[in-house]
């Protein structure tokens, strides 16, 4: 039990995409340390499991939310939902991706990933944020990632959904910090989930339990995290050392290299 945490951002949390990976992560650490969870995503029986497990080992209250955040009007659903708990932080976590060639997935996914990692995103934000401002505490986790500090060819409209990401959680974080109510955004590197299944294990893919750490330790000191040393490292080249120029022809090259799938593509391509 963490009393401190409580008393800064109330007994209930929202956590999206909680059904796996890194959401899963942040609902076990902000159960253990007393908060009652929303749980939402897609895939109801994931998030009813991880309900029951949370609720014996923490003595916890979850509330499971079905819901496709990539669907307009998403919000009403959730809004009703929860309109009798005291939420006093948001974890907007849930995300998509599509790597590879810029012509890689269809328009339509490639719409679908705005509407999932920036319009859903903002819309909580949004809601649950005007919410705190009233009550006068609170707190908005925006997962967002390492490629929104530079652009990032074959990640580029991904890329671009984390960069909106991360620009809107430092600003609301100036914003909103004289109301005391916390914004920061999480900028992990490759971190075990599922969207990293099937990547080789190494220094550079994360577990997602210093991750979320990283996240909930610094909510309210600052406005972005970046997790682990590596991570840290490549942002400090990108943004300090090299110009916009050099990061993103430095992305360009590792991204050839570790993404299955364009290296070949590009051979064929010449
Ligand atoms: N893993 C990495 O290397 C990495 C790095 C940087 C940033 N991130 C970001 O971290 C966040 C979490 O991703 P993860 O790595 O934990 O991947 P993950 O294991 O694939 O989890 C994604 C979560 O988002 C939910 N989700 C996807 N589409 C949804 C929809 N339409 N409506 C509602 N929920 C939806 C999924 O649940 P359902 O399928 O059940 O709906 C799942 O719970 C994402 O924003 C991702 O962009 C990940």
């Amino acid at each position: 039990m963490d009393h401190l945490f409580l008393e800064k951002y109330g007994s209930w949390a929202i956590v999206t995409g909680a059904s796996s990976g890194i959401g899963v992560e942040f609902a076990q650490q902000l159960a253990s340390k007393g908060m009652n969870l929303v749980l939402i995503a897609r895939r109801k029986p994931m998030l009813e499991n991880l309900a029951r497990q949370l609720t014996e080992s923490f003595k916890i209250e979850c509330k499971v939310i079905e819901a496709d955040l990539g669907k307009d009007s998403f919000q009403f659903d959730i809004l009703d939902a929860t309109k009798n708990l005291e939420i006093g932080l948001l974890v907007n976590n849930a995300g998509m991706n599509c790597e590879g060639h810029f012509y890689r997935g269809n328009l339509e996914r490639n719409l679908q990933m705005i509407q999932l990692n920036v319009k859903a995103a903002y819309i909580l934000a949004y809601e649950f944020g005007k919410r705190f401002l009233e009550n006068g505490k609170g707190g908005i986790i925006f997962t967002s990632s390492i490629s929104a500090f530079n652009a990032n060819p074959y990640l580029s409209h991904y890329a671009a959904t984390k960069a909106y990401i991360l620009s809107l959680a430092e600003s609301m974080n100036y914003e909103f910090k004289d109301k005391n109510v916390d914004v920061l955004a999480l900028c992990p590197g490759m971190t075990k989930s599922e969207m990293t299944r099937g990547m080789k294990d190494g220094p550079m893919l994360m577990e997602v339990a210093p991750v979320v750490k990283e996240a909930l330790d610094n909510l309210g000191k600052k406005s972005y995290v970046v997790p682990g040393f590596i991570n840290k490292a490549q942002v400090f080249l990108s943004t300090r050392l090299l110009n916009r120029n050099g990061a993103k022809n430095l992305s360009g090259a590792m991204l050839k290299r570790m993404l299955p799938g364009v290296k070949k593509k590009k051979k064929k391509d010449e």
